[in-house]
């Protein structure tokens, strides 16, 4: 029996997230899936009641379970609170202690929705690429991570960016092997050029791949110049391989490419234990919390249902479901369903439910 663990959180999170849970229902329903489902807090939601954004609790169902599904955290009511209470620190905690270090970003454009991209449809349709961001070191986490008391009155703040060989090695190696699922190209964004850490990054990542990999096709390319490919011609990508920071910010910036920050799933995958086959996984939507739009039941639940299917393929090795899922969500949008954010001249406008209904009607047709 696979054992679920559900984190709605802040915003838009539980909406999107009851949602996901309708549809993970109909895959126990009808689909053999033995799944069982519990829920905890997490981020603001959490510090109102327990005081704290990540409270152990929650780490340890979360270490628990086979894996997590999450919804989202933050909102504007937690802006002024000291940086260890703020929401999103329930979200790192998360990743640290279950060493997720893989996080994997598909970028893909969903033919329906060609024209709601700020680029012209001919520059995104038929976009499918990965990002794979390293997601547990560099300055997202590297000590010492402060603001001091300087003698003339200043203050001073630091960040620390670091990487170690095995943490580049490691994640490496997730991006060449899904590049053979894949296109076999990698891309490994880094900045040699000025950080000390880029010139490592770009040393482990070529020995890593004629080494192990070197049927995949690899290139290197500064970040920058990533970033500006991206909106360029982001079709020239299969998989980019970059660190923390750098992926958190392409990573949004491939989103937008598609048009439709609201469609994107993300998964985040720990080490597999080599005894026992279990690896660590929490998956989410890309984008955040949406204060702005949360409790109304307009929210785009594609994101986090995508992600059930991303959950499917790499913690529950049903790839036909997964298939199935994306099939399904794809058949809606053809069929016209929109919510709000991705509402278009002519089609269907839809809240949360008419979006799942619609989506649960899919898969009843499709299966
Ligand atoms: C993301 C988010 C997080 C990050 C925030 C919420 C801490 O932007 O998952 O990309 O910066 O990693
Ligand atoms: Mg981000």
């Amino acid at each position: 029996m696979a054992h679920i663990l559900l984190l709605p959180g802040d915003g838009i999170g539980p909406e999107v997230l009851d949602a996901t849970s309708r549809v993970l229902g109909w895959f126990t329903q009808n689909r053999n899936f033995a799944a069982s489902t519990e829920t905890a807090l997490v981020g603001g939601t959490a510090f109102e009641t327990l005081g704290t954004p990540a409270p152990d609790e929650t780490i340890a169902k979360a270490k628990a379970a086979d894996a997590v599904l999450f919804g989202a955290v933050g909102g504007p009511q937690w802006d002024g609170l000291a940086f260890d209470k703020k929401p999103e620190r329930g979200l790192l905690r998360l990743r640290k202690d279950l060493e997720l270090f893989a996080n994997l970003r598909p970028a893909l454009c969903f033919d329906a929705l060609k024209d709601a991209s700020s680029l012209r449809p001919e520059i995104v349709a038929g976009l499918d690429i990965l990002i794979v961001r390293e997601l547990t070191g560099g300055v997202y986490f590297g000590e010492p991570k402060e603001i001091t008391d300087l003698p003339d009155g200043q203050k001073r703040a630091v960040d620390t960016q670091v990487y170690t060989t095995s943490e580049i090695e490691r994640i490496a190696r997730v991006a060449f092997e899904l590049a053979r699922l894949r296109g076999k190209r990698v891309a490994s964004a880094e900045k040699s050029n000025v950080m000390v850490t880029g010139v490592l990054w770009r040393q482990v990542v070529t020995r890593v791949h004629a080494a192990e990999f070197s049927d995949v096709e690899l290139t290197h390319i500064l970040a920058d110049n990533c970033a500006m490919q991206l909106v360029r011609n982001p079709k020239q990508f299969d998989v980019i391989v970059t660190d923390n920071l750098f992926g958190d910010i392409l990573s949004d910036e491939a989103a937008q490419a598609t048009g439709s920050i609201g469609m994107l799933p993300s998964a985040s995958l720990g080490a597999k234990d080599p005894a026992t086959g279990k690896q660590a996984s929490l998956y989410e939507p890309v984008h955040g919390s949406a204060p702005d739009s949360a409790g109304q039941g307009l929210a785009n639940p594609i994101a986090c249902i995508l992600s059930l299917a991303m959950a499917l393929r790499y913690s529950f090795a049903r790839v036909d479901d997964a298939v199935l899922l994306e099939k399904a969500v794809e058949r809606v949008l053809a069929e016209g369903y929109r919510t709000g954010d991705i509402m278009q001249d002519g089609m269907t406008k839809v809240g949360t439910d008419g979006m799942t209904d619609a989506i649960l009607k899919a898969l009843a047709a499709l299966s």
